[in-house]
């Protein structure tokens, strides 16, 4: 065994850097939050292909004095916090005194800077003895040149200019996000990418996320003792295949938390389709003693000391504004945006009832059953187009319109009075069996007893589950009993999923029991 001794102090920070600087993005993260704490209004970024070979954050904020810079640069060095008091109730985004030390360990570090009290700005080299004059009106600027140039194993990891400087933009979005307040540009390779004049909230997001996503969100905004959570919430019409368009801050801090990406796909889960992804902007506010933000290297995790009351919460302010009638709720945030946009003319459907003009095929009919009550009934939404559609028209008494034509023996095509509906059936029959299950989920439900039962050939595991399950399956109104061996017969199922194919029906619920 070789002797123990301690790691040279470069080795450490190089060390460190692997958990903090993943990329360029990662770096840029660090630099910008600097400047956020320092108070800056306009943070400028430069870029030179896609990070890697430059990043220069140019902010006009309080500046750091001469005799702090090497300070900045030295490791568990920060003006953040100084005891574990403050550490425990942090209010910035840094406190470890760590990030400019890691990202100086694996590229080359310049700081200029001026703070209010001086005659002029000061320039450190990391890695100079000194610092040297320098010329700059106010603020900072650091310079994070040659990413990995010391680490090259670690540069191999390094995606294509494109990418690297994707994730940049990422990053930037979601501080944005955070701080409209703020206004930011972000150049690369000498071209402008992004200008954000410093605005509000819903301009902001508009900005970052375009008019559709802003004219399809619905303002959030809930109170709970000491949790307050703001921000937009698209309807499930604009939901995504992807996950990119969720924002979730915790005091202003980007996470990806799951707690809380459960809690909102919680409030989603009856009016969006399964593959789909919500689209939001959050901000979750609350005391930060209640909230430890210390658990991840990039900080993109926290622990809550009340993870079940902040997850209610959660799902509850989100749930209640997807679940309001959309006049109201637009009205209510336009006005809160102080925007000009008119809210939408909204007149009730005058149809009374639900006609169709078109003669319909018999196979179809039991559709028909189904397309009545999704018309009449203050019917959710059906697929992601119709979960829009039946938000939109939720407050009426038939939310989708009226039955104009059937096509193709499976899409309804209806009007109401913002225009064309088209209807998959078969989805709203699910649907619409999904809302009835739901709300019968607590009764006894109806049970259908079948004249002669259905009897299939059953595998070691289902009979074993249909013997260990029966009473369960019988409060399901399921009656699923030994009829040999290897059968097992259905003698009963609910009513409300009868007339499907009773044997495999009985498969999938022994397949769920297990
Ligand atoms: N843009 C800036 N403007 C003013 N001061 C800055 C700026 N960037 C860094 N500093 C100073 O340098 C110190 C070290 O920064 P560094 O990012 O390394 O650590 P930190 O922000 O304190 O903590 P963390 O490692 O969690 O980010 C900061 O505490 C701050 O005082
Ligand atoms: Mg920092």
């Amino acid at each position: 065994m070789p002797r123990i001794q301690p790691l040279p102090d470069l080795l450490i920070s190089q060390i460190a850097a692997g958990e903090v600087v993943e990329r360029p993005a990662s770096v840029l993260k660090e630099l910008i939050e600097n400047s956020l704490d320092a108070g800056a209004t306009q943070i400028d970024v430069q870029l030179e292909e896609g990070g890697v070979k430059l990043i220069r954050v140019t902010d006009d904020g309080g500046g750091i004095a001469r005799e702090d810079l090497p300070l900045a640069l030295a490791r568990h060095a920060t003006s953040k916090i100084s005891s574990l008091a403050d550490l425990e109730r942090v209010a910035s985004y840094g406190f470890r005194g760590e990030a400019l030390a890691s990202i100086a360990a694996v590229a080359r570090v310049a700081i200029t800077s001026r703070s209010a009290a001086t005659p002029h700005a000061w320039k450190l080299d990391a890695g100079a003895a000194d610092s040297a004059p320098a010329a700059l009106t106010d603020g900072t600027v650091v310079v994070v040149a040659d990413l990995y140039f010391n680490t090259p194993a670690r540069r191999k990891f390094l995606k294509t200019t494109a990418t690297e400087f994707a994730h940049c933009d990422d990053v930037l979005t979601r501080m944005a996000q955070a701080r409209p307040d703020v206004a930011f540009t972000l150049t690369h390779n000498g071209q402008l990418k992004r200008r954000l004049e410093s605005s509000d909230f819903a301009r902001r997001a508009r900005d970052l996320l375009g008019d559709e996503f802003l004219a399809q969100a619905r303002n959030v905004e809930a109170i709970a003792g000491p949790l307050r959570l703001s921000g937009f919430a698209a309807l499930p019409a604009y939901a995504k295949r992807t996950r990119a368009e969720q924002y979730f801050y915790v005091n202003g801090r980007f996470v990806r938390d799951k707690l809380l990406v459960h809690a909102a796909r919680q409030a989603y889960a009856d009016v969006l389709h399964g593959a789909h992804h919500p689209a939001y902007v959050l901000f979750l506010e609350l005391d930060p003693a209640a909230v430890d933000v210390n658990v991840h290297p990039a900080k993109t995790e926290v622990r809550f000391r009340d993870a079940r009351g902040v997850h209610q919460f959660v799902f509850h302010a989100v749930q209640r504004v997807l679940a309001a009638p959309l006049a109201a709720a637009q009205v209510a945030a336009h006005a809160a945006h102080g925007q000009q946009r008119p809210a939408p003319t909204f007149a009730p459907a005058q149809q009374a009832s639900f006609t169709l003009r078109e003669p319909i095929s018999t196979a179809a009919t039991a559709y028909l059953d189904f397309a009545r009550q999704a018309f009449s009934d203050a019917a959710v939404p059906v697929t992601p187009a119709q979960a829009g559609a039946a938000l939109t028209f939720g407050a009426t008494d038939h939310p989708l319109g009226y039955a104009l034509a059937q096509l193709h023996g499976i899409y309804i095509l209806a009007q109401n009075a913002h225009g064309l509906v088209l209807v998959d059936m078969h989805a709203a029959h699910e649907r619409i069996l999904y809302e009835r299950l739901k709300t019968s989920a607590d009764r006894q439900p109806e049970v259908q007893p079948l004249l002669v039962p259905v009897l299939f050939t059953a595998s070691v595991g289902e009979l074993a589950s249909a013997e260990a399950h029966a009473d369960t399956l019988s409060t399901l109104g399921f009656a699923i009993a030994p009829a040999g061996p290897q059968q097992l017969a259905v003698r009963a199922v609910p009513v409300l999923i009868a007339g499907g194919d009773n044997s495999q029906l009985a498969r999938a619920q022994l397949a769920d029991q297990d």
